[in-house]
């Protein structure tokens, strides 16, 4: 088997692309793989791209090569795409964040080959994501491989990478069981006798087993075997990934004619609904961040720097986890998170709503097997999750029964894995929903979208009451942080790092009080493309993120989260970019892992802290007018110094560029509904025939009366972009069943008292 890259010399065109299935691209960009069209468009909130391209390359084939069997792997290609050798199809796939194979032999000639590959972003009924709060990016933006193999093979088409899957259990005490299985085809239809050597590895190369099993094989054969591990050396996360090699050599007629090389890490994972996480018996909690596969200016086609650069600053923060959100990524951050001990949570983008021309929901399964199927080797990754907040629009038993199936197929497909999803908010805690998966994880975002920060307590310690037997973390919280934006007063929607840092530490403080809550998982580590965004200053990015999307800022709430998790000792001014003070008394904070600390404002020792709180605040600190040049100190018990400064200035008048000016139609929606009279409102009972709140959003446009009450009451929000593809599910009922649309419930009665007496045709 022979792997080369194939990601040089491709042309570009998105004029036209059906065009060039059979004809050479005359004026193309040359372009190398991977590669993003909506690298800057994608992020700029000013409208993006989205329809078909063209990819194209010649491939020169020889004779020797014609002789063997060819395949195509592309790495990803968003959304939707057709691969075409010499005109003619080869293979196509519908799931844009998975690798897939095509076997290219049949149309392949000898000396010069056309491939054209026509890739798609545009929106498809049946194709997830169908509306998410993520620039929906396009490209083959990961690489492109082709690979020659030999009569004799693993498996290259199952929707597997390797052909060969790894299960490992604990059987007690000190060992473990590994199963290996998976399947050798045979090109050629006449049966081969062969055998393959199983090997596994530690890290100084000792052999641990070495198995050869004989094989023949007519088209393909199955293989299955067990081995036990005794004493390991565990894979114990972040504080020691150990991975051991597995090879499989897969021999014919004595040549050697394939072969693969895993890592794996043996390690117990156990989730308790009251005592949290266990990782080989030691309790751990979920100290996690999200991340979007998106870069500045890059889009999704990342390279693996870009990837080891992000996992650097994972790494940083101290995060124990991270949730891939909100599709498969890219191999490679698997395997790094395998190798720095970072437990995974991998996902399926089945989110926000489920497809209405598809009932069988073949997309969401076609990705969930691929996700599971190709990650499957990954040491790191813990659970599977099937879902996130896929009742946005509504609630009810299509859905369950949805999410049901994929819970199910998880299982079947990876029965060493926990299945999992990610609930919205209004998802409430009796729901059918919370018993469909082994854990649950809901969507917080109290103190920003609804409600009060502080509220976020009360909710879960009602969510463990009411199911006391179910795993619960928070897969969701964060605020929108624009690191231009300072308050003395930081508070909802103003888009301050100081806000950030109230609601992160919050969040923090939250979970380690509860001994039941697994953890969380901030949104995001890093801002990421929204064509759909336009707030808190900036177009086109959700600014929920930890450091920027550039990845050149690290906002202040990084540290506090630093000083929470990690062991590395440090110590962080917070407010170095609210740098003109208006006040002359200011509060400086401190985020530390380090208890001891001492403050100096112009080389003048000032005050001294000892304190195990992350977030350290010296009051009422007194700057004199102009520049002041301050410092901390921070002595740990081992008699180390770490020390910070930050220049501030003391001004006369508020700097006006701290402070958000918002577009007056950014303000909240409770306004709108003041207008109303709400007062003594009258009960009704709902007649069968007329309309009413429970219909759908588009069963009430069709009739022209009751479209017009349903704009009375909210204008033109069905026809937005994002809302569209809602209206066939939402009503006004599950409408007000969402905390952003704050519907009193007396405006449900008015809107019926209206509704329900317009008869349906
Ligand atoms: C949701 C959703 C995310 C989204 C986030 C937000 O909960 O799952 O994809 O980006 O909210 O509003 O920032």
């Amino acid at each position: 088997m022979k792997i080369i890259d194939l990601n040089d010399k491709w042309l570009f065109t998105k004029e036209n692309s059906k065009n060039y299935i059979e004809k050479e691209i005359d004026k193309g960009e040359n372009i190398n793989l991977p590669h993003c069209f909506n690298a800057v468009d994608g992020q700029s909130g000013e409208g993006m791209f989205k329809g078909e391209c063209c990819y194209q390359r010649k491939l020169n084939i020889t004779e020797e090569e014609l002789n063997k069997f060819i395949f195509l792997e592309i790495g990803a290609a968003s959304l939707v795409s057709e691969v075409y050798v010499n005109g003619q199809l080869a293979g196509s796939s519908k799931c844009g964040f998975s690798m897939f194979r095509v076997f290219i032999t049949p149309f392949l000639n000898l000396g010069d080959n056309l491939i054209s590959i026509i890739v798609d972003n545009s929106r498809h009924d049946d194709v997830y994501p169908l509306m998410a709060d993520f620039s929906f990016y396009g490209g083959i933006y990961r690489e492109v491989k082709l690979i020659t193999a030999e009569v004799f093979h693993f498996d290259l088409i199952d929707n597997s990478r390797d052909g060969i899957y790894l299960t490992q259990k604990s059987i007690g005490e000190d060992k473990f069981e590994l199963k290996i299985n998976g399947r050798i085809i045979n090109e050629l239809n006449q049966v081969k006798a062969g055998k393959v050597e199983f090997k596994l590895l530690d890290k100084e190369e000792k052999i641990v087993f070495n198995k050869i099993i004989h094989i023949e094989v007519l088209k393909e054969a199955e293989f299955e075997l067990v081995e036990e591990i005794n004493s390991p050396e565990l894979w114990q996360g972040i504080e020691n990934p150990y991975l051991y090699k597995f090879e499989a050599q897969l021999y014919c007629e004595g040549i050697i004619c394939d072969k693969r090389s895993i890592e794996i890490g043996f390690r117990i994972v156990e989730i308790t609904p009251d005592k949290g996480v266990f990782l080989n018996g030691k309790s751990i909690k979920f100290n996690g961040i999200s991340r979007h596969q998106d870069f500045a200016s890059i889009g999704n086609a990342l390279t693996k720097d870009h990837m080891d650069l992000d996992m650097s600053i994972i790494k940083e923060i101290g995060a124990n986890t991270v949730r891939l959100a909100h599709y498969q990524h890219n191999d490679y951050f698997y395997s790094l998170c395998d190798r720095e001990g970072i437990l995974v949570w991998a996902e399926i983008p089945f989110i926000s709503v489920p497809t209405t021309s598809d009932k069988v929901n073949t997309n969401a399964k076609e990705q969930l097997e691929r996700l599971i199927k190709q990650a499957y080797n990954h040491s790191s990754i813990y659970c599977w999750g099937v879902q996130n907040e896929i009742t946005i629009a509504i609630e009810n038993e299509q859905i369950y029964e949805m999410v049901e199936e994929l819970s199910v197929m998880a299982k079947e497909l990876d029965s060493s894995r926990f299945i999992a999803q990610a609930n919205i908010h209004s998802v409430a805690n009796e729901s059918p929903l919370n018993e469909l998966t082994d854990f649950v994880g809901y969507n917080l975002y109290y103190g920003w979208y609804y409600k009060e920060m502080q509220d976020l307590g009360p909710r879960l310690d009602e969510f463990h009451k009411a199911r006391p037997n179910t795993p619960v973390m928070v897969t969701e919280y964060g605020v929108d942080t624009n690191p231009k934006l300072h308050s003395y007063n930081p508070t909802v929607k103003d888009y301050t790092e100081e806000y950030q840092l109230l609601f992160q530490n919050n969040a923090l403080k939250t979970f380690n009080e509860r001994e039941f809550i697994l953890g969380g998982y901030i949104w995001a580590m890093f801002d990421f493309g929204s064509e759909i965004r336009n707030e808190g200053g900036v177009k086109g990015k959700n600014q929920k993120g930890l450091v920027t999307i550039d990845r050149k800022i690290k906002k202040d709430s990084f540290y506090l989260c630093k000083a929470y998790w990690s062991k590395e000792h440090f110590v962080k001014l917070a407010g170095s970019r609210f740098v003109n003070r208006h006040e002359e008394l200011n509060d400086i904070i401190v985020l530390s892992n380090v208890k001891h600390i001492k403050l100096y404002v112009n080389n003048e020792f000032v005050s001294e802290i000892n304190s195990g709180e992350p977030m350290k605040k010296f009051e009422a600190v007194k700057l004199t007018l102009g520049e002041n040049k301050i410092k901390v100190e921070a002595f740990d018990e081992t008699g180390n110094t770490y020390s910070d400064e930050m220049i501030l200035k003391q001004v006369k008048e508020v700097n006006e560029n701290y402070i958000l000016k918002k577009p007056a139609e950014q303000t909240h929606v409770t306004n709108w509904f003041q207008k109303f009279d709400l007062t003594n409102v009258q009960e009704i009972a709902i007649k069968e025939g007329y309309y009413s709140t429970f219909d759908t959003i588009e069963e009430l446009y069709r009739d022209e009366q009751a479209k017009a009450v349903f704009k009375k009451y909210f204008g033109d929000i069905a026809e937005s972009q994002q809302f569209k593809v809602m209206i066939g599910l939402m009503t006004i009922d599950s409408m007000s069943k969402r905390s952003r649309f704050n519907i009193p419930k007396e405006l449900l009665t008015v809107i019926n008292t209206e509704l329900n007496v317009i008869a349906k045709k």
